[in-house]
Parts: C-alpha cells; sequence; structure tokens
C-alpha cells in the first residue's frame, strides 16, 4: 500500500489549522495518538464524502493531501459503456445543450391518438377558435378512417398503423406522430391525446403554461411493485438497470429536444420492443407504453421532466380502467375539482402497503394547478361540456 502510507504523510504535514504544541512541553503519548487517529479519520470522511472533483471539504485542507488520499482509496466501480451507448448518449448530450429552435410563431402540436372517430372535434373547435397560427392538429387514426366534423381536424388524417394495447404499436404510433408534428419547425411542444381526452382550460391558459417552461410533463415514479419493477426483464441488461426502471402514464407532452431524441432514440426502444411485453420471462405483463418513456428519460434527463402528466386521469376506484365520466358527471363542480387539483398522486402496486406519494405541481417554481386535459369521458359528455367550455373554464 504505497499509496496508503503517502496519503498519510501530507495528511500530516497538511494539518495546520489544530494548534501547533511544539513550543510547549511534548503531550503525553496516548493523547497524541487519539489525536493522531482523529485527525486521519476526518480525512478519510472528508474524502470519502467529497471526491477530489468537488473538492469542497478538502479545501479545508488542500488539494494536495486529498488527491493522495483519493489515489488511496478504491475507484468508484464505474460500468464499460457499448458502443451504441456511447453512441446514444454523445447524441442525446448534444441535443440537450443545443439551445432551443428560435422561430417567429411558437405552436402548439396537439395530437390525436385514436381508433378512429373523435367524439370531442365540436369541443375541440370551440378551443381552438381564434388562436390561429399558434397550434397545429395530427390525427392518428388506428382502426378507421374517422369523418370528421370540425374544420380544424380536416385533412390532418397522417398515415396511420395498426395500434394494439400494451403492444410496441403503440409506441410506433407516437413515434409517427412526433415524426409528422416535427416536420412543422414552428411546433415547440407536442401533445399526445386520446379521443377520450378534453381540455380544461381554455386555449390561451394551456398555450403559456406549456411554453413557458423549460420542462416536458412526463409521468415518472418508481414502483417497487408488481405492476412496476415486477415487469421488468434482466434482457434490457446492461443498458437499462432496474434501478433505472419507472412507470408512468403513456399521454406525455413534450418540449422539441425531448421529440427530437425521442425520434433519434433506437438503442432504448429496441430494448424495450424486445423484452418489455405481454409474456415476457414466462409471465411477465409489460406494458412498453407505460415503461419506455418515463424509464428513458429519468436515465438521460431527470431534471427536464416534470415527473407528472398535465391529462388528468382517475384511479381513485382503483380498478383495473380508470374512471370514466357519463353525462350525469358533467357538472360545473366537477371541472372546478380538475382545474383546482395541485398535487399529483402517483400509487405504487405492492400488497402489503399501499404506497401513495404525493408531490406539489411545481410550475416554474410555483404551485400551480396539475392539469389541462382529462379523460377519460363518454362521447355522450359532449353537449355538457360545450355549455360548460363557455361559461366555466379559464383562460388565465
Ligand atoms: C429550466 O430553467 C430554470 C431557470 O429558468 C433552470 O434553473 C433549469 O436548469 C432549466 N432546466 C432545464 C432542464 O433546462
Ligand atoms: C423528477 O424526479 C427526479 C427523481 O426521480 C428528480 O431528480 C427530478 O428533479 C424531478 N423533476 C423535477 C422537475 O422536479
Ligand atoms: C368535488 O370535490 C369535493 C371535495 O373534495 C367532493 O366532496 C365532491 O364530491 C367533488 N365533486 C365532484 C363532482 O367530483
Ligand atoms: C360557471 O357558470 C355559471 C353560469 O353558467 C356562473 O354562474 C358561475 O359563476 C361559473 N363558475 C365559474 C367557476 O366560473
Amino acid at each position: 500500500m504505497k499509496g496508503g502510507a503517502q496519503g498519510w504523510r501530507f495528511g500530516m504535514g497538511d494539518v495546520q489549522i489544530f494548534p501547533g504544541p511544539r513550543h510547549r512541553a511534548p503531550l503525553k503519548r496516548p493523547v497524541w495518538i487519539i489525536v493522531l487517529v482523529s485527525m486521519v479519520s476526518l480525512f478519510l470522511v472528508c474524502a470519502y464524502v467529497y471526491p477530489p472533483q468537488s473538492g469542497t471539504a478538502c479545501y479545508l485542507f488542500s488539494s494536495r493531501g486529498c488527491k493522495a488520499l483519493s489515489d488511496w482509496l478504491p475507484p468508484a466501480p464505474a460500468r464499460e459503456f457499448t458502443d451504441s451507448e456511447i453512441a446514444s448518449r454523445i447524441v442525446i448530450r448534444e441535443i440537450l445543450s443545443a439551445p432551443p429552435v428560435k422561430s417567429k410563431t411558437s405552436k402548439i402540436a396537439f395530437m390525436f391518438l385514436t381508433p378512429g372517430q373523435l367524439p370531442f372535434e365540436k369541443l375541440w373547435e370551440k378551443f381552438f377558435n381564434g388562436h390561429e397560427g399558434k397550434f397545429s392538429v395530427y390525427v392518428h387514426a388506428s382502426n378507421n378512417k374517422p369523418v370528421h366534423v370540425s374544420r380544424y381536424f380536416v385533412n390532418r388524417d397522417i398515415r396511420s398503423e395498426r395500434v394494439i394495447w400494451g403492444k410496441i404499436s403503440m409506441i410506433d404510433a407516437e413515434r409517427r406522430l412526433l415524426a409528422n408534428a416535427m416536420q412543422d419547425p414552428d411546433n415547440q411542444h407536442f401533445v399526445l391525446l386520446s379521443d377520450s381526452c378534453i381540455p380544461l382550460h381554455k386555449f390561451d391558459y394551456v398555450y403559456n403554461y406549456l411554453l413557458y417552461t423549460n420542462v416536458s410533463f412526463l409521468d415518472c415514479f418508481y414502483d417497487p411493485g408488481p405492476h412496476g419493477n415486477g415487469r421488468y426483464s434482466e434482457h434490457m441488461l446492461p443498458e437499462v438497470e432496474i434501478k433505472d426502471f419507472r412507470k408512468g402514464a403513456q399521454w406525455f407532452s413534450m418540449k422539441r429536444q425531448h421529440a427530437m431524441i425521442v425520434l433519434a432514440d433506437s438503442l432504448y426502444y429496441s430494448k424495450f420492443r424486445d423484452y418489455c411485453k405481454h409474456g415476457m420471462d414466462g409471465g411477465k405483463n409489460c406494458i412498453a407504453d407505460e415503461h419506455y418513456l418515463p424509464t428513458f428519460f429519468h436515465m438521460i434527463d431527470p431534471q427536464g421532466i416534470a415527473n407528472w402528466s398535465v391529462t388528468n386521469v382517475d384511479w381513485s376506484e382503483r380498478k383495473w380502467h380508470p374512471k370514466s365520466y357519463k353525462a350525469h358527471d358533467v357538472t360545473r363542480e366537477l371541472i372546478k375539482n380538475l382545474t383546482s387539483i395541485d398535487v399529483s398522486v402517483h400509487v405504487t402496486s405492492e400488497e402489503k402497503s399501499l404506497d401513495v406519494d404525493e408531490q406539489p405541481c411545481i410550475w416554474n417554481g410555483i404551485q400551480r394547478p396539475c392539469y389541462l386535459f382529462a379523460r377519460k369521458f363518454h362521447p355522450e359528455t359532449l353537449d355538457n361540456l360545450l355549455q360548460l367550455f363557455s361559461s366555466n373554464y379559464t383562460a388565465r
């Protein structure tokens, strides 16, 4: 242990802040040893807690001493990245560090993922009306071509393919929507919506909420239970470790940089395509659209995502499917309730302790209502919603 000896030597020489007893009578041997041992322990703690790069505590003594100590301590075990990981990381880093694309008029892309007909086109029309130039609409209808009843939706269908719930075809459809919407350089934020989604506020409120922040509203939480980490497969190693596995609702909104990263990714996408699926490892039912983006963004840009989705859904009945609103449920009070929620709740799937995690919704440093959209609404709620939109929706 050559380095060890060196560490000791530097340690002794550098510690000057204790009063030097040189001119006094030498200390008695046991006291001297205690002082020496304490100093060295303090030093080791310093080197461990503050690695030499950060150097805060080391500064107290001297960088020379800490360097020697860190040489002596075992290096942190680091995994060697694969070629595709190195390539992927550099692409992602470059995209994240590039300044956001500036355009004259920033638009929001509203991307509808639907099996067919969109029952709330009339409501969305009220929402979009008067805000031309600030939004664009894209429709991915995976089963039947919808007959559009609103001018904002006519000719907005993109080429689509069959989507099967819980399969990778869901992610493929999301990427297809993003790729189409990215073609318009004015689109700065991308919202994924379903046929049962409704807006909860007037357009300006939504526009300002999404554009005047620098995060993507992507739902992401840690679920150690069977429907969270229980779905993880070790086939995803080495790139995706179980400690990074996350869960979240599919309905995201993301900024342009993040949309670009999703389109650029093939490494992590293929891991989830191949190993996050029904019947994996003889029975795991992994659902790619609940895990791919939350896990991916948790790994590559955790500070860049809000960790909640701006689309509300009510799971409080704790059934296999969320609450679905019928005509009689849609009242002024319901809209008021949904728009006043300002904490996001995540329920994990552990059997014993149904762990509920509540986080305030923080937007640019202030707590604000979490939700701009909500689901799932039955088509029969349209008339009530149209009425409420005119009188009870807020614009700011
Ligand atoms: C977002 O902006 C805030 C300040 O406005 C900044 O502190 C933060 O680092 C930014 N986050 C990202 C992901 O760019
Ligand atoms: C989202 O959660 C991660 C931890 O999982 C955290 O590091 C990050 O700061 C959170 N994002 C925001 C915007 O608070
Ligand atoms: C609205 O919230 C209040 C208070 O939590 C609750 O008592 C009421 O039942 C809710 N109403 C609707 C329509 O959800
Ligand atoms: C909702 O609209 C009604 C009129 O239809 C009005 O009396 C009420 O104050 C409105 N409520 C809110 C919260 O805007």
